[in-house]
């Protein structure tokens, strides 16, 4: 169960945003009124808040805090600035202008550095099914404020949009993605991946099904990009044959040429 509440420091605008989100979500406003999350969580036997900022969304979960912050696609964006490379660029040969349907958002990195390289002239569409992961990460691409306008431009080209790809993928026509992208929850995590360990508790685990993987072949022009362990076995169950990435990279990217 969510319960949605505001920081302690509230006014009227902060309580109706609170509201409306709760509304939304269809789950219940708490009044603030200077407790502790834990205590609230408590009192309505809630495992998740909500916490709504000015300028932020915070997510409360068991295992820690889990809120919008571009950091990740900050430092690969950087380091495409200063003439460095990106692998999940390069596996998906993006071009200026493209448009590319990321089926598993999560908090964007991936959908951020990709809007990067298809520049102003190209369009993310990402996905993702669950609603409280889609909400925090729209609002976050819409207020959150970086000091580089490379970024924020790549943010503000993003369409978010809470989805099972799998409904969505169906109900595309053909070739009307350049590419489609996956980076679904790995089946074997790697264990310097912590900082996902939030994320784990909310995200879709289910691992993608040729099905998914079918539609995608129609629907991308190009391409499909399908992310893992270097090391997993879903290349082969799903039939990526070709695999970029360096030789001692832990991430490895299956490609399909359509
Ligand atoms: C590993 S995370 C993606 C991380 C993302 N690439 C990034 O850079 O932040 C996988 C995300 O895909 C979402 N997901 C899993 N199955 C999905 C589905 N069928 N439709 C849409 N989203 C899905 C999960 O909820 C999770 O948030």
């Amino acid at each position: 169960m969510v319960v949605v509440t505001t920081i302690r420091k509230v006014n009227d605008d902060l309580i109706m945003r609170a509201q409306k989100i709760a509304a939304f979500l269809n789950t219940k406003y708490v009044p603030r009124r200077k407790e502790g999350i834990s205590k609230i969580k408590e009192r309505y036997n809630a495992d998740v808040a909500l916490v709504v900022k000015s300028n932020q969304l915070i997510l409360d979960l068991p295992e820690g805090e889990m809120f919008f912050h571009p950091n990740m696609a900050q430092v690969r964006i950087k380091r495409l600035r200063y003439g460095g490379n990106d692998n999940m660029l390069d596996a998906m040969q993006v071009k200026k202008g493209m448009k590319i349907l990321d089926c598993t958002l999560g908090f964007a990195a991936d959908a951020i550095v990709s809007s990067y390289g298809v520049g102003e002239n190209g369009k993310i569409v990402g996905l993702e099914v669950n609603p409280l992961i889609s909400l925090v990460v729209k609002e976050g691409l819409k207020t959150y404020l970086p000091t580089n306008y490379d970024l924020k431009a790549a943010m503000n080209n993003i369409e978010v949009i809470n989805q099972d790809y799998l409904s969505f993928l169906k109900a595309q026509p053909d070739n009307s993605f350049d590419i489609v992208y996956f980076d679904p929850m790995f089946r074997h995590a790697l264990l310097d991946s912590k900082n996902l360990s939030p994320l784990r508790q909310l995200a879709d685990n289910r691992p993608v099904s040729p099905e998914a993987i079918e539609q995608a072949k129609r629907v991308a022009k190009y391409r499909v990009v399908f992310k893992e362990n270097s090391r997993s076995l879903e290349f082969a169950r799903l039939g990526f044959e070709k695999i970029c990435g360096g030789k001692y990279a832990p991430i490895h990217y299956g490609v399909i040429d359509v």
